[in-house]
């Protein structure tokens, strides 16, 4: 039996892209229950000496990653000429959001114990994690209207609305940036990234634009 390309992705891409989601957070509380006891250690799920902030770390990354990945959709898309592709940017997106939550409440709970005091100096007085904050919560909106009726809705606002991916994503590779002291390689691997898949979009723009000027009629002033 041969499944339509449609059918493919709804059956088969998309179950496999959710379960690819949820492999960082199997191995974080993989991680926390092997420090419980409850699953046997193996090197694996070994968080190491400071197991709250790796579990952090595998979180935040995951966002990042995640971030990222969606961001470089519309660049496969046009670069495949596969518009299927398309249809996987929302469970990444969704995803994104989700462990950003997961990271903030990691943050709130088991690294700084609630202490409301200690979390609402270091968000206004450490830049790193002002920036964190500031992308957090500009993730809301877009997570909010993520739904096909948000869209539909919206219509135009829509897609400019989303446009906040990009600062977010700035925002999240300068958070990450910020707080690395010595060893700058990973957060540059990331900046790089992310500049080649905002760059990719600038270039095309340009290239629309070019193209509408070239094909629009002269101006009086240019006709005489
Ligand atoms: C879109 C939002 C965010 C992204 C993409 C993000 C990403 C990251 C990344 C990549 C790391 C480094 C992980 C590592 O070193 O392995 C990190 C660490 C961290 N993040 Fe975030 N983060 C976000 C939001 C936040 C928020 C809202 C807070 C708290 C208010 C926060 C607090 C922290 C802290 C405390 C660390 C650990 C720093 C350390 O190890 O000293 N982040 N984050």
């Amino acid at each position: 039996m041969t499944l339509t390309v449609d059918r493919r992705y709804r059956l088969v891409y998309k179950p496999l892209l959710f379960i690819a989601c949820l492999i960082p957070l199997g191995w974080a509380l993989g991680g926390v229950l092997a420090l419980g006891g409850l699953l046997p250690s193996m090197p694996l799920f070994d968080l190491g000496a400071d197991p709250v902030r790796k579990v952090l770390g595998i979180v935040g990354k995951t966002t990042l990653n995640l971030l990222l990945i969606t961001l470089a959709v519309t660049p496969l898309r046009q670069l495949t000429g596969n518009g299927y592709l398309i249809r996987l940017r929302r469970m990444l997106g969704v995803f994104a959001f989700f462990y950003a939550c997961l990271h903030f409440m990691v943050y709130l709970g088991p690294f700084q114990g609630f202490s409301w005091d200690a979390i609402t100096k270091d968000i206004v007085k450490r830049p790193y994690i002002t920036l964190g904050f500031t992308a957090l919560l500009m993730l809301v909106p877009l997570a909010i209207t993520s739904t096909n009726g948000w869209m539909r809705r919206l219509k135009k606002r829509w897609q400019k609305l989303h446009r906040l991916i990009y600062p977010i994503a700035i925002l999240g590779v300068w958070h990450y940036w910020w707080q690395v002291k010595q060893d700058i390689r990973e957060p540059l691997i990331y900046a790089t990234i992310l500049a080649v898949l905002l760059g990719w979009r600038l270039w095309r723009w340009q290239q629309r634009r070019a193209a509408t000027l070239k094909s629009a009629p002269p101006t009086a002033r240019e006709r005489t």
